[in-house]
């Protein structure tokens, strides 16, 4: 997947890949944020199974607790920004969002700060795990910079409040683009455009034309347009007609909670956030738990995929490969399954099962 990952301007020559391969077993730096709640459980098993499997990879934990700057505006800490500035790939646990308390999300200031335009998320039926629909296996993209996460609100009079949605042409070509390019290097056949241009005529206007401009470009993938409704309607009736999803931010954020319900729940589906220049933020797509935090019942499946996502990104395949297998061989045979998953087992537990998993393999 690393190859999948990667846009078509920055796709590697053959001489490239040679490098890339010689790159393997040099020892990497990656960003760590653990996160809140438990973010530090499941960040100390993705960093276990990382050693069983031998992954040359330093992790550099950071703090994004927001630090307060001289104007007085609260921000992400310069060492967390220079961190990802040098290492370019990081790994994120859940961050918990303080309501009403003067900072923005820090979700939503990561993927500002290092302009993550495209949120990418796989959801494929797990081997072993059954939910009410099997054979699952889409991939929403959504775009993650503007739409109504803009952050662009205020107050007209008492009462009435304004939030602008908004959409431009370059930030829905650049993830369009994205959209083809991935379903190609993924062998997908079809990108579906998910809109309300019905309604929003201008705003989804745009980004469905933009959707329909790249298609043209890329004449080999099959192209299709829907209604959320109808995606929305479609989805639940019927998963296996969907295969690569591209749509603006908040259509994106709601549908690929749906899609992760299909396969699990947010407690096994994967993400990645892509950026411009090669920078990249796994992440786990579930909240803090702070139900369970600190009782060693979170399941770290989620950020344990994520970082396979990641691993494939940066050219590791192999170990990619080993730590899936593992970590889908311990799922399937359901006898170290956390709460969420119906079993009984502890994160820890679970941790242990899939490292033995990998030694065994070795
Ligand atoms: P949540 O995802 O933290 O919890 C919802 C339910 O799912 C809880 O019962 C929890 O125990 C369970 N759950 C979630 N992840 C799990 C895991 N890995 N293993 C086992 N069970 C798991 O959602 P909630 O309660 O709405 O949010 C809590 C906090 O997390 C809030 O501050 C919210 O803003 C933040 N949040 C952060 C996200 C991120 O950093 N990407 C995403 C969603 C929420």
């Amino acid at each position: 997947m690393a190859a999948r990952m990667w846009s078509k301007k920055v796709i590697p020559s053959f001489q490239q890949w040679c490098k890339i391969r010689s790159y393997s077993n040099e020892v990497r730096t990656v960003t760590m944020i653990p996160g809140d709640g438990i973010g530090p459980e499941i960040s100390e098993a993705v960093q276990q199974i990382f050693q069983a499997s031998k992954v040359p990879i330093d992790w550099e934990p950071v703090d994004v607790t927001p630090v307060k700057g001289p104007d007085g505006r609260t921000s992400i800490p310069p060492q967390a920004i220079e961190s990802m500035n040098k290492n370019k790939i990081g790994l994120k646990g859940p961050l918990a969002t303080p309501i009403g308390k003067g900072h923005m999300s820090l979700n939503l200031a990561l993927r500002k700060a290092f302009n993550l335009y495209a949120n990418v998320r796989p959801c494929k039926s797990l081997e072993g795990y059954k939910t009410p629909y099997e054979d699952v296996d889409l991939v929403t993209i959504r775009e993650n910079t503007e739409g109504e996460y803009s952050g662009i609100e205020h107050t007209i009079v008492d009462g009435v409040v304004q939030s602008i949605k908004l959409i431009t042409e370059q930030a829905s070509k650049r993830v369009a683009e994205f959209a083809f390019e991935y379903a190609k290097a993924n062998n997908r056949t079809t990108v579906t455009a998910v809109h309300k241009a019905n309604i929003m005529r201008m705003s989804d206007g745009l980004f469905l034309k933009c959707c329909r401009d790249t298609a043209e470009n890329h004449r080999d993938i099959r192209f299709n347009e829907m209604y959320l409704d109808t995606v929305c309607l479609n989805m639940v009736q019927d998963p296996t007609q969907f295969d690569v999803l591209v749509m603006p931010n908040l259509y994106g954020d709601i549908l690929s909670d749906l899609c992760a319900g299909l396969i699990g729940g947010l407690g096994v589906t994967p993400s990645g956030n892509i950026g411009q220049d090669g920078v990249a933020i796994y992440e786990s797509v579930h909240g803090t738990a702070p139900d369970i935090a600190g009782e060693d019942k979170a399941n770290p499946t989620a950020l344990l995929l994520s970082a396979v996502m990641m691993l494939r990104h940066m050219g590791l395949g192999d170990h990619a490969n080993r730590i899936e297998s593992a970590a889908l061989a311990v799922i399937r045979e359901g006898k170290s399954l956390t709460g969420d998953l119906g079993g009984n087992s502890t994160c820890s537990t679970f941790t242990k099962a899939i490292c033995e998993k990998i030694e065994y393999m070795d």
